[in-house]
């Protein structure tokens, strides 16, 4: 029996990356997990994998946070599975390399849409099944790029003002709704692309230049933050690769 026994958890882009690892980490925990990806059959996918990682069964659902009516639709179909979530985390974000003004007008517009505005209809639109809930959660992971001193070595701009709208969002929400614990994550750049309990899963990266740490590190540090007894909230957990290590 996990902590998060019997907990509802709602998690977006767990189709692949570090969504689907923590999805896989929260079932295995005895969460009921309800997580979905811009395609329903990657969403699947990842049912079917925690299935055959951890045993539990997971629910799968379609969304793309650029679209308000595919998160209308979202919330409308989790609404028919579930009376409450305890625990909505936002992972879906998209990523933009490059320089802003070399990034295409499509392209910027749909990640203001998808990771500023996304996340906030979604919450919106996710508040009255998290008031269902005795002990509702908000988790969302952010980057360093949202910490207002950090980030400026990032690539491109657009992708820190979006990620700086999250924190804002997120630390306003926790003023505003105090019964709820708002939790926000700062993890710098990890490598996400690893399964969880794979053979990679618990290698230590290498040592030297380059390293950096992965979705497993990510995933316990928010599991950590989870798992806290209520009277203690983690507001912000920001995660950095040693330099001594
Ligand atoms: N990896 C890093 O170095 C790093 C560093 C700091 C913070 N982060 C944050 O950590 C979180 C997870 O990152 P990651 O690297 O694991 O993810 P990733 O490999 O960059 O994948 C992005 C995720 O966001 C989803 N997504 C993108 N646009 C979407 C949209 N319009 N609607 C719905 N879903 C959308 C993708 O879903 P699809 O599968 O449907 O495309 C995918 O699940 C993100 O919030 C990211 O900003 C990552």
């Amino acid at each position: 029996m996990g902590r998060l026994d019997g907990k509802t958890v709602v998690i977006t882009g767990a189709g692949r990356s570090t969504g689907r690892a923590l999805a896989a980490a929260l079932a295995d925990r005895g969460a009921d997990v309800h997580l979905s990806a811009r395609d329903k059959e990657q969403a699947e996918d990842t049912c079917r994998f925690i299935k055959d990682v951890t045993g539990s069964s997971a629910t799968a659902y379609s969304c793309d946070f650029a679209d308000l009516g595919s998160i209308q639709q979202f919330v409308s179909n989790l609404r028919a599975k579930t009376p409450k979530i305890d625990i909505l985390i936002n992972s879906a974000a998209m990523w933009l390399s490059g320089s802003f003004e070399a990034t295409d007008d499509d392209h910027l517009i749909a990640a203001v849409n998808s990771t500023v505005t996304g996340t906030i209809l979604l919450t919106k639109h996710c508040l009255p099944l998290l008031e269902m809930s005795e002990d509702p959660d908000i988790l969302t992971i952010v980057s360093k790029s949202g910490l207002a001193l950090e980030g400026q070595s990032e690539p491109n701009a657009a992708y820190h003002a979006t990620k700086t709208a999250q924190t804002a969002f997120m630390n306003r929400l926790r003023q505003t709704h105090t019964h709820i614990r708002v939790m926000s994550v700062f993890p710098p750049d990890f490598e996400s692309d690893l399964e969880y309990k794979s053979s990679a899963w618990s290698k230590q990266p290498s040592p030297g230049k380059g390293k950096t740490m992965t979705a497993r590190h990510v995933v316990e540090a928010i599991l950590f933050a989870l798992e806290q007894d209520r009277i203690c909230t983690l507001e912000s957990l920001v995660l950095r690769n040693s330099a001594s290590c």
